[in-house]
């Protein structure tokens, strides 16, 4: 098993014996720096199981802190942070964090927020567990609308026979939670469901994560390596952002479908797996036929039955349904309690048309309770056209602070997308000329919505 570490950032003396001892009792290896620029240092080459950072003890910028942590998202592992819960200033930062304790937390606080974290991912679990069942039932049971039933059926449908699915529908519209359905209403339950993310990472590296590699393969393969196509024998295997696949692979995939064989790199055996392949896109992957990106024969060999994830707007009986769901969730987390919505402000809620989908309205409802705003007027919602209703004078003036969040967000969208433009949609070598990681890029380029005006300069050209 490898060896649990903590990061502690910032933690005042005081609190820090205690936690420490704490800490080591439950195995973990400690790691105490005093700066951003010591936890920089020290994320660059060492990951953590989570990083516990204070966000009022000796004067760092919150919001600095927590970008420095953001930018090691892969190695910082989740963040807890502590903070004073009368520092109004921290409202807005908070919501990236995982997890927010208030100041001082107690033992049995932290306890439960580190027992929380080290639950693992769906995506890493073995067989199907009980308690991931329990949630993915409850969100399930949000799916009321009649488009959404209509999905519902089919992947109930498709779930029962071994065939490739391939499940469509915008960003946020929750393509992801279709994909585990599947594998849980499929006679492979009890084995992997293994999740790779096509656009995640370079060629070579997705390579590698997909197909495994045989020890010497090329310099630094100092073992073997099993890829995720082995590790989902006997179960599901879900190809997420399929239409960003690299030509070469999807060569390769094509094989995979065609015989059940592939060879890790370097190998010179077949293997053959038992995997039932399931992949999402918020692309128009006909559209990419077309235009030459993405091979028709891998598209009809995975779009053998299609699930398509209606866009929220036409879900609209869902919403109240979901900020309840998100409103229970998260005024927990957040320690919130009583927060409910006035139904004006539901009929707000309604009326929006989220292009952002159920993860625009999880985040909305995330804000509206970090910021105690449940009337809704200290965050503005993007005015939609539909929302006439509003008088001008209701609307509410954005504050200072947000105004300056949009202006320094339209500048950093400008410059990625300048670079991106540069490098040819390069994503590793933009990365590198605007020095963050890979995964910050994609992260951004996702947060805004710039893969959208990718997809509209090609259509254009
Ligand atoms: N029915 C639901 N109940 C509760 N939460 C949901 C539901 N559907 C989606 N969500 C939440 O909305 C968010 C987005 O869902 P998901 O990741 O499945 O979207 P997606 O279609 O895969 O988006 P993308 O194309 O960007 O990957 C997630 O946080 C998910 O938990
Ligand atoms: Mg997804």
């Amino acid at each position: 098993m490898t060896e649990r570490k903590a990061l502690l950032l910032e933690i005042d003396a005081a609190t820090r014996l205690g936690l420490l001892s704490f800490l080591r009792l439950r195995g973990y290896q400690c790691v105490v720096v005093s700066s951003a620029g010591q936890a920089l240092d020290v994320l660059a080459d060492t990951s953590f199981s989570f990083t516990l950072v204070d966000l009022n003890s000796n004067g760092s910028d919150a919001a600095e802190l927590l970008q420095c942590l953001k930018l090691h998202a892969k190695n910082s592992g989740p963040i807890i942070a502590v903070a004073d819960r009368r520092d109004r200033g921290l409202d807005g930062v908070l919501l990236d964090v995982e997890t927010v304790l208030h100041k001082p937390p107690s033992l049995e606080e932290l306890q439960q927020a580190i027992d929380a974290l080290a639950r693992p991912e769906p995506e890493a679990l073995g067989p199907a567990p009980e308690l991931m069942g329990g949630r993915m039932r409850r969100e399930m049971e949000l799916w009321r609308s009649p488009k959404m039933l209509e999905a519902r059926r089919i992947l109930s449908e498709a779930a029962r026979v071994d065939v490739t699915v391939l499940i469509t529908g915008e960003t946020g519209t929750g393509k992801d939670l279709v994909a585990r359905a599947i594998h849980q209403f499929s006679s492979r339950r009890t084995g992997p469901f293994v999740k790779v993310n096509c656009a995640a990472m370079p060629r070579e590296l997705l390579e590698s994560e997909m197909f495994g590699y045989e020890r010497g393969a090329f310099t630094g393969a100092h073992k073997l390596k099993i890829g995720k196509f082995e590790a989902a024998d006997r179960g599901t295997i879900f190809l997420d952002e399929i239409g960003d696949l690299h030509p070469a692979l999807q060569a390769k995939l094509l094989h995979v479908l065609q015989d059940g064989e592939f060879s890790r790199i370097g190998g010179k055996s077949t293997l053959s797996v038992d995997v039932r392949v399931l992949a999402a896109t918020n692309q128009d992957l006909e559209r990419a036929v077309a235009e030459g990106r993405f091979r028709a024969d891998l598209y009809y060999r995975l779009n053998v039955i299609q699930v398509f994830v209606p866009p929220l707007r036409e879900r609209v009986l869902e919403i109240p349904l979901l900020a309840d769901y998100f409103v229970e969730r998260y005024a927990k987390l957040y320690r919130r309690n009583g927060f409910a919505i006035p139904s004006s402000v539901m009929d707000r809620l309604m009326r929006h048309r989220y292009p952002g989908n159920v993860r625009e309205l999880e985040n909305l409802i995330k804000r509206m309770i970090v910021l105690d705003d449940p009337s809704l007027t200290k965050i503005p919602l993007p005015d939609d056209g539909v929302d006439s209703e509003r008088s001008p004078s209701s609307a509410v003036e954005p504050s200072l602070k947000e105004i300056a969040r949009r202006a320094s967000q339209a500048a950093e969208r400008e410059a990625i997308a300048k670079m991106l433009e540069r490098t040819g949609w390069n994503r590793v070598r933009a990365a590198r000329a605007l020095r963050i990681s890979y995964r910050a890029l994609l992260y951004k380029i996702k947060d805004a919505r710039l893969d959208g005006e990718r997809s509209s300069a090609r259509s254009a050209s």
